[in-house]
């Protein structure tokens, strides 16, 4: 089988950790023959683990895009704020695209993405992950099986764990609405995905409320915190949040590597990749992490930082077939996990998609419960960053199905997004069918 050729356009945690990994676990299916990033650490990482030939990599993708087309296909994970370019860029010159979610910060360039991919005949394949794992696939089989009867009402739970609010819509990446998208977007969209999906139920009538409430500087819990923890702060030892804590002392793993039964000194550096690997452009010795909270974004104080998307919104929604929905999201979790129930006529579905994942099917006329349990592993979306990949490749190959996160179907969880936003910011109930047009 020859591989298939890939682009890399922008080579952080998502392009190189994930999809980049990918193509190194499987060599005969995929290659990396090209990369543009900016940052040259990075970029240097990228070119010698995938042995990139020295005319093929670039600092930006319109460098790449000068050149005639490379590779079948292009994966662009830079950041949110800057999917839409490259992706039309891409399209124009003839690739094939693997795009990261979310497609685009308004409904304008998502509409313009779907088009131009239709147009251009080739395949727009949106990141989200969710719609991959075995989990999610097994609630959407058993709701569209029937086996529940006709669905109510359905709580879906975004639990975002407290380290990872502070770490990347507190001090990192997606604090800030200007620079990338709101929390609702960013984190959302594949809940929202996941929702629309599982249902199959379009939404007519929704309304949002939510706030950024904790992390402000009048919630410091001392006026004399300084803006830095490692600034000699007087209650580093006390706080959930403590930079030290979470990135060099991993305080809140901790109890996730015993319930794994690992030893209390295991190191657990190799398998907090994500966090780890934002701080010091991939370099994760203990010298390289102190000095990155000493001088960069991940070591400021969760009270003084530059932040202003929220920490808790919820989302109430009401679809075509009356079936009332009400997602949570929230940062303030003890653990990173999704949980949601389904009522049906005929049964009840109580679900935890997390590293130990479990879905109950509490059958009304029985009286029996069904457990199913299973462990979902430490990374990876339960799987889905793997198999979201594997089905680009195969859609390439096979010429035949569109994917089944393509633009077009994605289009719907970011339009409920941005409905949702709007609600939140207007405190109005949106007409989604009037919204739509
Ligand atoms: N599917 C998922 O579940 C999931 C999970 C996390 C993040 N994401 C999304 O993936 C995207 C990337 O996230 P990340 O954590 O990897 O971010 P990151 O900041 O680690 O990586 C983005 C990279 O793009 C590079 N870049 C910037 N400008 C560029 C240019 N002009 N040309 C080429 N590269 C450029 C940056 O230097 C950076 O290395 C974001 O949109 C994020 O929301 C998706």
């Amino acid at each position: 089988m020859t591989p298939i050729t890939l682009a890399a356009i922008g080579a952080g945690q998502r392009g190189a950790d994930v999809y980049g990994r990918y193509a190194l676990d499987n060599p005969g299916d995929v290659e990396y023959v090209a990369v543009a990033e900016p940052i040259p650490q990075r970029r240097q990482r990228f070119m010698a683990a995938h042995d990139i030939a020295p005319d093929l990599h670039f600092t930006t993708w319109e460098d790449l895009f000068d050149r005639p087309k490379l590779a079948d296909a292009v994966v662009i994970a830079t950041q949110d704020q800057d999917h839409v370019a490259p992706a039309l860029a891409a399209l124009r010159a003839g690739y094939h695209v693997l795009l990261e979610k979310p497609m685009a910060t308004t409904l304008a360039d998502c509409v313009a993405l779907v088009q131009a991919a239709e147009q251009a005949g080739r395949v727009l394949q949106i990141g989200h992950v969710l719609r991959y794992t075995d989990f999610f696939t097994q609630i959407h089989d058993i709701v569209q099986s029937g086996r529940l009867g006709d669905i109510i009402t359905v709580e879906h739970r975004e639990n975002v764990a407290y380290w990872h609010m502070a770490h990347s819509f507190v001090r990192g990446n997606w604090r800030r609405t200007d620079e990338t998208s709101p929390m609702i977007l960013a984190k959302c969209c594949h809940d929202l995905d996941i929702l629309y999906w599982v249902l199959g139920e379009r939404v007519t009538r929704l309304s949002s409320f939510g706030s950024l409430r904790h992390f402000r500087p009048e919630n410091a819990p001392r006026p004399d915190v300084p803006a830095r923890c490692t600034d000699g702060c007087p209650v580093e030892a006390d706080c959930p949040f403590s930079a030290p804590g979470i990135y060099l002392e991993h305080r809140p793993f901790r109890p996730i590597a015993t319930s794994l039964g690992l030893p209390e000194d295991t190191n657990l550096t190799s398998f907090l990749d994500w966090p780890l690997v934002a701080l010091a452009h991939g370099d994760k010795r203990p010298e390289a992490i102190r000095a990155a909270l000493e001088h960069g974004p991940y070591g400021r104080c969760v009270y003084h930082s530059d932040n202003d998307v929220v920490d808790h919104q919820v989302v109430m929604m009401e679809t075509e077939r009356g079936t009332s929905v009400t997602l949570f999201m929230h940062g303030h979790s003890h653990d990173q996990s999704r949980t949601m129930r389904y009522d049906g006529t005929r049964a009840t579905l109580e679900a935890k998609f997390a590293m130990q994942n479990e879905i109950k099917i509490h059958d009304h006329l029985s009286g029996k419960t069904e457990v199913i349990e299973w462990f979902g592993g430490m990374d990876g979306h339960g799987g889905g960053d793997h198999k979201l990949m594997a089905a680009f490749l195969k859609t390439l190959r096979d010429g035949t199905h569109a994917p089944l996160t393509d633009a077009r179907a994605s289009l719907e969880s970011h339009l409920l997004a941005f409905a949702a936003e709007e609600a939140r910011l207007t405190g109005c109930v949106v007409d989604m069918d009037a919204y739509r047009q």
